[in-house]
C-alpha cells in the first residue's frame, strides 16, 4: 500500500545535484546523521523518552531533533485519521521527512505509534544500512492503560476513539529491533541512558572516519 501511495506520478522530475556531500555535511556538525524510530503503544513513553534525549543530545552539541507523532498531526499530517491507510500515508510522510534531516546530518528521534510492521519496514529499507535505528519502547497494554497520561485509554474505552491501537487496531511489535526499552522496569534516565550508550556504541556520535572535506 505504501509503495502505491509512493509511486512518482511526473516523468518530468529529475534529481538535481546539490554541491555538499552528506559526509561533508556530517563532518561540520561532527557526528554522523541517524533516525531513531520510537515505536511503542500510546502511554509506552515514546515522546518522553524523545524529549529528554534530544535535550541530552543538545546539550552535548549534537544536532538533534524531536518529531513526534501528536505534533505533526497538527501540520504536516492534520489530514490524516486513524485508519490502516492513514496510518500507513502518515509512516510514509515523517519517513520521508526523517530521511531528509538524516541527510541534513541530524539525529532525529521519531516518535510514532507506527504499529504496522510494514510501515516501519518501508521506512527502514528508504534509508541506508545504519540509518535507521528501530527501538520498541516496550510497556504492557495494563502499564499504557493505567498510566493514560492523555486521558486517550478512559476515551476509547468509552467509545469515543475508534481504531485505538491495542485495544481496536491491532499492534504489530518489532521483530528485530535494535534495541528494546523496557518503560515498566527501568527508569526514565535508565533508559536515556541505554540509547546514549548504543548510539555512543556504534560510533553515532562521532564524524565517520575518513570522510571527505
Ligand atoms: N521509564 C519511563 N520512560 C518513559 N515514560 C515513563 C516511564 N515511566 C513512566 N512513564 C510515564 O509514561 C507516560 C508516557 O507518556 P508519553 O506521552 O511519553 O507516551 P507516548 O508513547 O508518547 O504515547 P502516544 O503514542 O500517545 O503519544 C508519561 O506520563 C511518563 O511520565
Ligand atoms: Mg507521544
Amino acid at each position: 500500500m505504501v509503495q502505491a501511495m509512493a509511486e512518482q506520478r511526473s516523468p518530468n522530475v529529475h534529481w538535481h545535484m546539490g554541491q555538499v556531500s552528506r559526509p561533508q555535511r556530517e563532518a561540520a556538525r561532527g557526528h554522523r546523521g541517524a533516525a531513531i524510530w520510537l515505536t511503542g503503544l500510546s502511554g509506552s513513553g515514546k515522546s518522553t523518552i524523545a524529549v529528554a534525549l534530544e535535550r541530552v543530545l543538545v546539550e552535548r552539541g549534537v544536532s538533534a531533533y524531536v518529531l513526534d507523532g501528536d505534533n505533526l498531526r497538527h501540520g504536516l499530517c492534520s489530514d490524516l485519521g486513524f485508519s490502516h491507510a492513514d496510518r500507513t500515508e502518515n509512516i510514509r510522510r515523517i519517513g520521508e521527512v526523517a530521511k531528509l534531516f538524516v541527510d541534513a546530518g541530524l539525529i532525529v528521534l521519531c516518535a510514532f505509534v507506527s504499529p504496522f510492521r510494514e510501515d516501519r519496514d518501508w521506512v527502514r529499507k528508504r534509508m541506508a544500512t545504519g540509518d535507521f535505528i528501530e527501538v520498541h519502547v516496550l510497556a504492557s497494554l495494563d502499564a499504557c492503560r493505567a498510566r493514560d497520561p492523555k486521558g486517550l485509554y478512559q476515551k476509547a474505552t468509552q467509545g469515543q476513539i475508534a481504531e485505538f491501537t491495542g485495544l481496536s487496531s491491532p499492534y504489530e511489535p518489532p521483530l528485530q529491533p535494535e534495541l528494546t526499552l523496557d518503560t515498566e522496569h527501568s527508569t526514565l534516565e535508565q533508559n536515556v541512558g541505554a540509547l546514549l550508550a548504543f548510539l555512543e556504541e556504534h560510533g553515532y556520535l562521532a564524524a565517520r572516519a575518513g570522510q571527505p572535506g
